[in-house]
């Protein structure tokens, strides 16, 4: 007798909202290999020679959407079309997020006073409202079949509040401190608690619900000094590569983790070991 892979996805079909960030392309290009339909969630949308290079195996395999995760709609739409081509989904990657890069200019990275309300909104509509409109939407479809995974992304500034001496040296730099955002921590910290009330709320009909908390991803565009003090900062010493959440949202997605609902997965190099 052959053995179940309890980690397969073949025909598996996923939506990825944000598939085509960091993050998101790693999590496609990881289930397409497992044999996975992954539908691509994104607001805006690259031509073709562009998808064709950041998707070059996906052969059939991946299909792309131009959905606004803030408007109902929109999701609506996306699912319709997603349903006519490969039906209703078995996953939902909630990924699409808003964040503030070190390199941010000073009127969204200064004193947590002077945060402008009108991002503080922006960020909670996209890091929020979206995953909990993405819910209601492709969740909805999910559980009126009585099966499902969804999969939040979350992140460490979410469960703890940010180290904001990390980026202290910028101050020195360019005469202004940098602090990291409030909208950004506080709209991801609310995903650990929407995961698990939706994971009691679908908890005997067959859809899962759990959320995925990443560290800090080492990008090209960060300067020397903010990887050196976050490194420093890091247990194992170094910053995620863009791959290594794969293995985790694999889990998550597949029969491995059949018995698993409301939980947090934590893979940070240990960041919020200490
Ligand atoms: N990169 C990191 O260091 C890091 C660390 C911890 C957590 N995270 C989380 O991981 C997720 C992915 O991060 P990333 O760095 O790959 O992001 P990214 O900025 O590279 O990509 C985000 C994607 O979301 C899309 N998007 C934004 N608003 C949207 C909307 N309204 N509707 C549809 N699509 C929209 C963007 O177009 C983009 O393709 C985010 O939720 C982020 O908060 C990232």
């Amino acid at each position: 007798m052959t053995r179940q892979d309890v980690f397969d996805l073949t025909d598996r079909v996923i939506v990825i909202t944000g598939g085509l960030g960091q993050i998101g392309r790693q999590f496609a290009l990881e289930f397409i290999e497992r044999g996975a339909k992954v539908a691509i969630f994104n607001r805006s949308i690259p031509d073709e020679a562009i998808l064709q290079e950041r998707f070059p195996v996906a052969s059939g395999r991946v299909a792309f959407f131009k959905v606004d995760i803030t408007n109902k709609s929109s999701i609506a739409a996306g699912l319709a079309a997603l349903v006519t081509r490969w039906g209703v989904p078995h996953v939902l990657v909630n990924n699409a997020g808003l964040d503030t890069q070190p390199s941010a200019p000073p009127e969204v990275s200064g004193p947590f006073e002077d945060f402008p309300e009108e991002v503080w909104r922006e960020v909670l509509e996209v890091n929020m409202t979206g995953t909990f409109l993405c819910c209601q939407v492709i969740g909805g479809a999910m559980a009126k079949l009585g099966r499902g995974s969804i999969v939040n992304v979350g992140s460490i500034y979410g469960m703890l509040s940010p180290v904001q001496d990390i980026y202290a040296y910028k101050e020195a730099k360019t005469g202004k401190a940098f602090v990291k955002p409030v909208a950004y921590c506080a709209s991801k910290s609310g995903l650990y608690n929407f995961t698990r009330y939706l994971a009691t709320y679908w908890g005997r009909k067959g859809v899962r619900v759990n959320i995925l908390t990443p560290s800090g991803v080492r990008r090209d565009s960060q300067d020397a000094e903010f990887q050196a003090n976050y490194c420093q900062r890091m247990p194992m010493g170094r910053m995620a590569e863009e791959d290594e959440f794969n293995g985790a949202a694999v889990f998550l997605a597949s029969d491995a983790s059949r018995y698993m609902t409301g939980s947090n997965l934590v893979v940070d190099g240990g960041w919020t070991a200490w």
